[in-house]
């Protein structure tokens, strides 16, 4: 049967926990894992800008034996008129899998429901699973443990890295917390979504508006930009009610004493995430960006093994 990898409660916990051990094994053993030799083409498909996930694919795939297509959506004829599904029927007939970067996750799930090789959601304005999967790892690798490390998210609760981390933490058995502006909530179906993979996993999903009492007993700090891809001219002031969240000093010093602070990346120094902070001692960031190279290559092969099922 072909998985999808669309949002991140497309993996059950125990399924997660597979990848993030394969994860751990990969970043181990760097070059030892050729589970893509043969070569198998996997397309990588970018709507929208990137650095860390264009690269990491791409090096990834490489690393795995595979070989990666690397293709801007904008110059495909998708970008003119074909449709999503016979785009999707096409690619099914060359590669192995698909990646794919683009706006509305509905784009997603159309392209999931026509292919018959697995789909990677490599970042949709409503989630980020990819980079959860990194930051799951890192937290693993810091602290030793997820199921119940208390994570905060301070910023746009609507956007892409706060509903993956709600799926994501909340299928790791972690207690996820939100600190967002009014207006800028996560989506309720996701958040449903959240609360009832948390009550499988004995982990929690809170939604705050006070930053101090978000960060008080949290192990994790996560924020990321106030204005994501798409939304620079949406006539919403995306400063104003996010200057009380930012990550500073101040701020982490109110969390646990040993806790880390994690930002998908990029970063914008001085608003959402202070200098100091980001080049401190709790920042992992560095780590998380590496661990997207592992945590994808775990996910491919683990995706495309379940094929062979
Ligand atoms: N974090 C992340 O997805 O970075 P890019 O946009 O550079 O790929
Ligand atoms: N929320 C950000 C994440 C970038 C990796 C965006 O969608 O632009």
């Amino acid at each position: 049967m072909t998985r999808h990898f669309l949002r991140d409660d497309d993996l059950t916990p125990d399924e997660q926990r597979a990848v993030l051990d394969l994860s751990d094994e990969m970043k181990a053993d760097r070059f030892g894992h050729r589970s893509l030799a043969g070569p198998k083409g996997i397309a990588v498909i970018f709507e929208k800008n990137s650095t860390r996930t264009r690269v990491s694919f791409e090096v990834g795939i490489a690393e795995l034996g595979g070989h990666p297509v690397v293709v801007d959506g904008r110059m495909m004829q998708l970008g003119r008129e074909e449709t999503i599904e016979d785009t999707s029927r096409v690619l099914s007939r060359y590669v192995h899998a698909v990646v794919w970067r683009t706006f509305a996750q509905q784009r997603m799930n159309a392209m999931a429901s026509a292919s018959s090789v697995p789909v990677v959601n490599a970042l949709t304005d409503e989630f980020h699973p990819c980079q959860v999967l990194a930051d799951l790892q890192t937290i693993r690798e810091r602290l030793g443990r997820l199921a119940g490390v208390t994570l905060t998210y301070l910023g746009d609760g609507k956007n892409n890295m706060a509903h993956s981390l709600l799926l994501g933490g909340a299928t790791a058995g972690m207690h996820v917390r939100v600190a967002a502006p009014d207006g800028f909530v996560p989506d309720q179906e996701i958040l449903a979504s959240a609360k009832q993979r948390a009550s499988d996993t004995g982990g929690s999903v809170a939604i705050l508006a006070d930053p101090d009492a978000a960060v008080e007993g949290a192990n994790v700090l996560v924020t990321d930009t106030w204005t994501s891809m798409g939304q620079e001219n949406d006539g919403m002031d995306r400063v104003t009610p996010f200057r009380k969240l930012q990550i500073n000093a101040d701020l982490v010093s109110r969390a646990e004493s040993d806790a880390i602070v994690l930002h998908c990346l990029p970063a914008h120094r001085g608003w959402e995430v202070t200098d100091d902070v980001l080049d401190g001692q709790a920042s992992a960031v560095w780590d998380e960006a590496e661990n997207r190279l592992h945590a994808q290559k775990a996910l491919l092969t683990w995706l495309l093994e379940q094929e062979r099922q």
